[in-house]
């Protein structure tokens, strides 16, 4: 499809040199991955400066106003870098899903379009571009959520991002997801498996399975493999040492799921279980379908069944009609749970959803702010005082990286998804390390190396 405005750029003049910048979530990284592989297929070549890129790729995140605002600053500044020589300008991700072709005009920089389910469209699209000289876009709906083998050029040596579920279905007030991302779709569990096995083989020891509501997982091809059954199949990967994902909804956090986080050695004792408010009346507003006291059951049989578990969650405050009352039933829960991590945000009305057609804001923003600074002081806290029971313990940490500010410092997590910063060799990274717990902050730890486990020593806790 062509868009109104053409012929931005002279045709033909650009090399084969890109750069991509990735603004937002995990699934946002892996998409990055994934253009990176299917642009190098190509003949481009990665630069990482987009001052001396031929393509500049601006993977965009619309979840929070904050981070659409991020987009036009960001695309003002390589404009005013550039002038000389602009590159061809490539908008991808969820802002360009929700802009389509209104992106030309909000920003006419831009070249090219593509939405988060072309992505396979986008090296074709660019060739378009360079020949006609016109603008391009794809934000069609498709339902292959299949790609190929082995072609993400993945960027962290140790962990390896894994799409197994696109899209969501579930619509809650506040979000903009579902809009962007569109409806959900599943990959076939062969797939999965093969993609895993590749990460391992090139060396990757820890996959992060990804997905809007992750634990929705069910393969379209094979009725007895839902995520657990996807969680046993992954577990059996030889050469794998973590399985983590991301993200789960509560709701669907059943009991052979909690058995297989139980049972699977290689699966990571953190669960991330976003509530987003404490109250059950916001959260029937938010559309969340689940309860102030359901959750906490789950929270409840979770623990039961893993005692060593660390959970977190992600909280919204100042959504519409919520109370100081309602806040208030927020920081209760926040404390009764005790989360070893949380992300919290400031309710941001996002367009098309449900919440910006039906419900004003009641909230003011520096009612948002008060809150949040509270809840963030009460996590802090919470936190700290975690951390510092840890220490004196052993921690199994897998190295994932050298520390930028300190020499001679590697950083890894736990299977709780704690930071650890401990002394090491670099050839560490990638290697799980047992690990004395010194020194504890509320956002990571510090402590000594005591024994290095194998290359390939299957201990996810
Ligand atoms: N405003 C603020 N936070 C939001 N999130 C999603 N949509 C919004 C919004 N409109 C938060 C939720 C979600 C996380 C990924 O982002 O907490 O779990
Ligand atoms: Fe958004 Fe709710 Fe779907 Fe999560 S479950 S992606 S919050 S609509």
């Amino acid at each position: 499809m062509l868009s109104k405005k053409s012929t931005v750029k002279v045709p033909g003049d650009y090399g084969r040199t890109y750069a991509v910048e990735t603004f937002g979530c995990q699934m946002n990284i892996h998409d990055s991955e994934r253009m990176a592989g299917l642009l190098e297929q190509t003949g481009y070549v990665r630069v990482e400066d987009a001052i001396k890129a031929d393509v500049v790729i601006l993977n965009t995140c619309s979840v929070r106003e904050r981070a659409e605002d991020k987009l036009f600053s960001r695309l003002g500044q390589i404009s005013a870098d550039r002038r000389q020589k602009p590159p061809l300008m490539v908008v991808t991700g969820c802002l360009a899903q929700q802009e389509g072709t209104d992106m030309f005009e909000r920003a006419n920089q831009v070249d090219v379009v593509v939405g988060t389910q072309a992505v396979r469209r986008l090296p074709e699209l660019l060739d378009r571009a360079k020949t006609l000289g016109s603008n391009q876009i794809d934000v069609n709906p498709y339902e292959d959520v299949s790609f190929p083998l082995g072609l993400a050029v993945r960027t962290d040596p140790v962990k390896a991002y894994v799409t197994i579920v696109e899209g969501c279905n579930d619509f809650c007030a506040f979000c903009v997801v579902p809009y962007t991302r569109g409806h959900e779709r599943m990959r076939i569990s062969s797939e999965i498996v093969s993609e895993v096995k590749a990460a391992v083989s090139s060396g990757h020891r820890e996959v992060h399975l990804l997905g809007q509501i992750v634990n929705h997982y069910q393969c379209p091809v094979d009725q007895e493999c839902d995520f657990a059954g996807l969680l046993e199949k992954l577990n059996e990967v030889s050469g794998l040492l973590r399985i983590r994902f991301a993200s789960p909804h509560p709701r669907h956090v059943n009991s052979r799921m909690i058995s297989a986080m139980r049972d699977l050695p290689t699966v990571c004792g953190h669960l991330h279980l976003p509530i987003q408010s404490g109250s059950t009346s916001v959260l029937r507003a938010m559309r969340r379908r689940h309860t102030r006291e359901n959750y906490l059951d789950l929270v409840e049989r979770v623990r039961a069944a893993i005692p060593t578990i660390d959970l977190s969650t992600d909280i919204i405050v100042g959504f519409p009609g919520e109370t100081e009352e309602d806040f208030q039933e927020t920081l209760s829960l926040v404390k009764q749970v005790g989360y070893s991590s949380m992300f919290s945000f400031k309710y941001s009305e996002r367009p098309a959803t449900l919440a910006s057609r039906r419900i004003p804001e009641t909230v003011s923003e520096s009612e948002k702010t008060q809150r949040i600074v509270e809840l963030q002081l009460v996590q802090r806290q919470i936190q700290l005082d975690l951390n510092r029971q840890s220490i004196g313990t052993t921690a199994s940490v897998l190295a994932d990286s050298t520390s930028r500010r300190h020499d001679g410092e590697l950083s890894g997590r736990t299977g709780g998804n704690l930071v650890v910063n401990f002394p090491g060799d670099p050839l560490w990274v990638g290697r799980l390390v047992n690990v004395i717990i010194r020194k504890a902050g509320p956002h990571s730890v510090w402590g000594e190396s005591v024994t290095l486990g194998e290359a390939g020593q299957i201990n996810a806790n």
